[in-house]
């Protein structure tokens, strides 16, 4: 019998819901670090109360100006991007950014990055305890700052011990967010899951460059900065599909994600969740499209429950 031919249940029964850990999300479906603001931006165009978590801007004890401009170039099929995490700084985020959108019942990971060991405990300790914050994404991995970023999220080592800093200071759930820029992903993933993460998100941006012929100049004022979009989800697919042959924690999967197909190639790999960066600044609604689509996938498909999707990929 053709399962298809039998819907027994309505298009809004289908339970989207996912676990990451300690946390369950009423659908996989999450904003991208850096590409949503601090999640009012988009309001009332998606109501981040529907999805299934917005991760912020990457937050640090103080606030950053950034690289100087241009810090964004557009390349095929993605862009290059050297913001050098420009941010408000701790304090202004708890006061300002906070509480409006914990009011729109937005499920809130706040992205956290610093420029040494110790800071990233800081920011850690400065929301503990807060109210509104459902988790920790630590950003070991951002390609476009001098000191900090990647330079954490390449070394094995680094990375366990600053995972182990946050989960001190910490009362959340901590997801560590990983670096492609690495010869082997494996060996970070494990490092963060011995550490005691509890999840794992990736990849962030490829380190790459453009340069302007004319003048014989780098596009981008900071030189190289970091590819997103379309171009990278073959990269970003293959270093998921790497990354949970080898661990056991949650891996939420994100690169070049655009609408609801491309994030079923990363649940049916195995990903518990996955995230909408560049395709925000394209399409504004990309992640409720998404959400909708997923619905109408596992309808179409007979499947009630998303979670019986994820990790079916087949390899004869
Ligand atoms: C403009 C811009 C700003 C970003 N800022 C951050 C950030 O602050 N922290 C972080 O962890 N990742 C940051 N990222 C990386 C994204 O969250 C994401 O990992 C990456 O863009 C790949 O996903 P995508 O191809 O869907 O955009 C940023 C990306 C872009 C394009």
């Amino acid at each position: 019998m053709d399962h298809r031919s039998h819907k027994v249940w309505p298009m809004d029964g289908i339970d989207l819901s996912v676990r990451i850990g300690p946390l369950t999300l009423k659908n996989p479906v999450m904003t991208a670090s850096g590409t949503f603001g601090y999640g009012r931006e988009f309001h009332p165009l998606v109501d981040p109360g529907q999805l299934g978590a917005v991760v912020v801007k990457g937050i640090s004890v103080r606030p950053r100006a950034g690289n100087p401009p241009p810090r964004i170039v557009e390349t095929p099929s993605g862009m290059l991007n050297a913001i050098g995490l420009a941010n408000v700084g701790l304090e202004k985020f708890l006061k300002e950014k906070l509480p409006p959108l914990a009011k729109l019942n937005a499920v809130v990971i706040v992205n956290i990055y610093g420029h040494s060991e110790s800071e990233y405990g800081e920011v850690a300790a400065g929301l503990k305890g807060i109210e509104g914050i459902a988790g920790i994404e630590v950003n070991v991995s951002c390609p476009n700052v001098e000191r900090g970023g990647m330079a954490f999220g390449t070394d094995p080592e680094v990375t366990a011990r600053v995972t182990e800093k946050v989960l001190k200071n910490s009362d959340k759930p901590v997801i560590v967010k990983l670096s492609p820029n690495v010869t082997d992903i494996g060996s970070v993933a494990r490092a963060a899951e011995s550490a005691g993460a509890d999840g794992l998100s990736l990849i962030n941006t490829l380190a790459g460059m453009a340069v302007d012929i004319e003048k014989r100049i780098p596009r981008l004022a900071n030189v190289s900065g970091g590819l997103s979009g379309p171009a990278i989800r073959p990269v970003a697919l293959y270093k998921v599909y790497q990354v949970v042959q080898t661990v056991h924690i949650p891996v939420i999967g994100l690169g070049g994600i655009v609408d609801y197909r491309d994030a079923l190639e990363f649940l049916i790999l195995g990903a518990k969740a996955i995230q909408v960066g560049t395709a925000n600044f394209i399409q504004p609604t990309a992640s409720l499209d998404i959400i909708d689509g997923l619905r109408r996938y596992c309808e179409e498909q007979g499947i009630s429950k998303i979670e019986d999707l994820i990790g079916t990929l087949e390899i004869s």
